[in-house]
């Protein structure tokens, strides 16, 4: 596969679909996406939306900005952090959380598309992501939100130019565009990575984590970093000692984890100062944390997110 050739076949194919009428496109700012909104940045018919779920990392709203504002990629930021925040209320299935991200995405886009007249949605669906929601002949794993949360009474019609690239491929023609390699980030965000409710108090702890060990590991690692690292927190509470005083805190899990395509992984094996490092600037920093652990699980048995 030639990137050059890719871009421009898949133009060509926007442009045969959507000939005058409009769409909309959604870009979380992870590789798919922002491989798609810069394939589709030249569209005027298109409007590219960014959505702030509250269920993002810390700065990624500027990170993203950044980045659009680089590559010339002109989009619209959607403040609906409200909104997500009070359909997961109460929810603590993983599944039926997916499933209510789905459909409070797809609100917002129809609701978007409605304003903007468009009858289309542009999808940086790839391979792994229909493959795994049981689209081909394997069993539904998770119904990642891209693919299975969308109701089947969905009026926008589908475009979804990358649906038979696979990881390797959407890395590929990002670096020949120049854009930068992002560490994937699931669609729903934060919220499968606290176990459980999601409440704003959990995401603010999780977020203040997750930024703490991204940030060790990016001055640790050079280029040779791990495909995922984050945290996960659990609701679950042990004895600890701060100071003097007991304590009976929550516990964050560290997850690093190899693979090449998502499919299947390993758990990486980093040294034990860098774990040892972030362990003490978590629990240092975060006064709710008193216990880390270090998911040493690949892929099979455990999928990489913990939900
Ligand atoms: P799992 O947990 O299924 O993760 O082993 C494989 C890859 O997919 C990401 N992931 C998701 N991405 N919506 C997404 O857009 C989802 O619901 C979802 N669940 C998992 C995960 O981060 C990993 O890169």
């Amino acid at each position: 596969m030639n990137p050059e050739q890719f871009i421009k076949e898949s133009r060509r194919k926007i442009e045969n679909e959507l000939k005058d009428n409009k769409a909309i496109m959604a870009c979380s700012g992870g590789q798919d996406s922002t491989l798609l909104a810069a394939i589709a940045a030249p569209f005027k018919n298109i409007r590219i939306i960014f959505v702030d779920t509250g269920l993002l990392r810390l700065n990624e709203v500027n990170r993203v900005d950044s980045l659009f504002k680089k590559f010339n990629i002109n989009y619209k930021l959607i403040d609906a952090k409200n909104i997500f925040l009070n359909n997961l209320k109460g929810i603590i299935d993983p599944e039926e959380k997916r499933k209510i991200i789905g459909r409070t995405f797809i609100d917002i886009f129809n609701k978007e598309a409605e304003n903007h007249g468009a009858d289309y949605l542009l999808q940086g669906t790839i391979a792994p992501d229909w493959i795994e929601s049981g689209g081909a002949s394997r069993d539904t794993i998770k119904s990642h939100h891209n693919v299975g949360g969308l109701p089947a009474d969905m009026k926008l019609r589908l475009i979804e130019p990358l649906r038979d690239l696979y990881k390797d491929e959407v890395r590929e023609i990002s670096k020949y565009l120049g854009l930068p390699e992002v560490m994937p980030f699931p669609g729903p965000g934060l919220s499968i990575r606290i176990i459980g409710e999601v409440t704003e108090d959990k995401l603010d702890i999780l977020r203040k984590a997750t930024d703490i060990t991204e940030r060790y590991v990016n001055a640790k690692y050079n280029g040779d970093k791990p495909w995922q690292y984050f945290c996960v927190f659990l609701p679950v509470k042990t004895t600890g000692v701060h100071g003097d005083n007991r304590s009976y805190g929550n516990t964050i899990a560290i997850r690093f984890i190899d693979t090449l395509d998502g499919m299947t992984g390993t758990f990486s094996r980093p040294d034990w100062e860098l774990l040892s490092s972030i362990s003490s600037e978590i629990t240092d920093e975060i006064p709710e944390i008193n216990r880390i652990v270090y998911d040493i699980t690949d892929k099979p048995p455990a999928t990489i997110e913990w939900e």
